[in-house]
């Protein structure tokens, strides 16, 4: 199977990247020294873009060619109420989730049956104050996915919303740290590849 993890620096990419291994895997992410440390550690190749760079992407994924599954664990979360709120927190947020994922899926070439897969939040957890930005751009890539996932059905590709409680990785770190009861990555990664892999794949997966 050929795999890209998107987001192979993160605590999910990294967790998932390490279930993986003995897969044909790319991993993706933008600090190039643990990408590589990863990669040397799972037997995969290191691939370092930032994916808000169209070009790079397009680049990234016509070297990743043909895969069997696309997994974008790529974000950032930022904290501030919506009478504070700057231009920057906003802009990260959308480009961080959004474009990263639409750049990956326009120039993601599938097998048939391959399935891509996206992370995103149950509302009612981030739809609460100070968390305005991340929710939108969650709430932006979960309606943009239900569009995506009815053109790419034509080829064959199926696409997978996985909808995360909280996992204990750096995305908290702006925040102060997980919080408490946070699910570990690795038991996160398992049910993630457990539930993507069923017959039929689901739409929605929420763990
Ligand atoms: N952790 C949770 O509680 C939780 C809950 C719900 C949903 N999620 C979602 O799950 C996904 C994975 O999150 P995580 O918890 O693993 O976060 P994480 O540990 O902070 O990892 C985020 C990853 O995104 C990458 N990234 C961010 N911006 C990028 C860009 N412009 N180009 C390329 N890579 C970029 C980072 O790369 P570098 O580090 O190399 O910059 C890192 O590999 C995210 O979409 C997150 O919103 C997480």
């Amino acid at each position: 199977m050929r795999v890209l993890v998107l987001g192979a620096t993160g605590g999910l990419g990294t967790a998932l990247s390490r279930l993986l291994r003995g897969e044909e895997l790319l991993l993706s992410g933008r600090r190039a020294e643990p990408l590589q440390a990863l990669a040397a550690e799972v037997g995969g190749k290191a691939l370092p873009v930032d994916l808000e760079d169209e070009l790079e992407t397009k680049a990234l994924l016509e070297e990743a060619g043909p895969l069997d599954l696309l997994l974008h664990a790529v974000g950032q979360v930022g904290r501030a109420g919506v009478r504070e709120i700057g231009r920057d927190l906003l802009e990260r947020a959308l480009s961080s989730h959004l474009l990263t994922a639409a750049f990956a899926l326009k120039h993601a070439r599938f097998r048939p049956g391959a399935r891509a897969v996206f992370f995103g939040a149950y509302p009612a957890y981030v739809r609460v104050p100070g968390f305005a930005a991340y929710a939108a751009a969650k709430g932006a890539l979960e309606a943009y996915l239900e569009a995506a996932r009815k053109e790419l059905r034509r080829e064959g590709v199926h696409l997978v919303l996985v909808r995360l409680p909280a996992v204990a990785t750096g995305l908290w770190a702006p925040l102060g740290g997980p919080p408490k009861g946070a699910l570990a990555p690795e038991e996160a990664a398992r049910q993630v590849l457990e539930g993507v892999f069923r017959e039929p794949p689901p739409e929605i997966l929420e763990l």
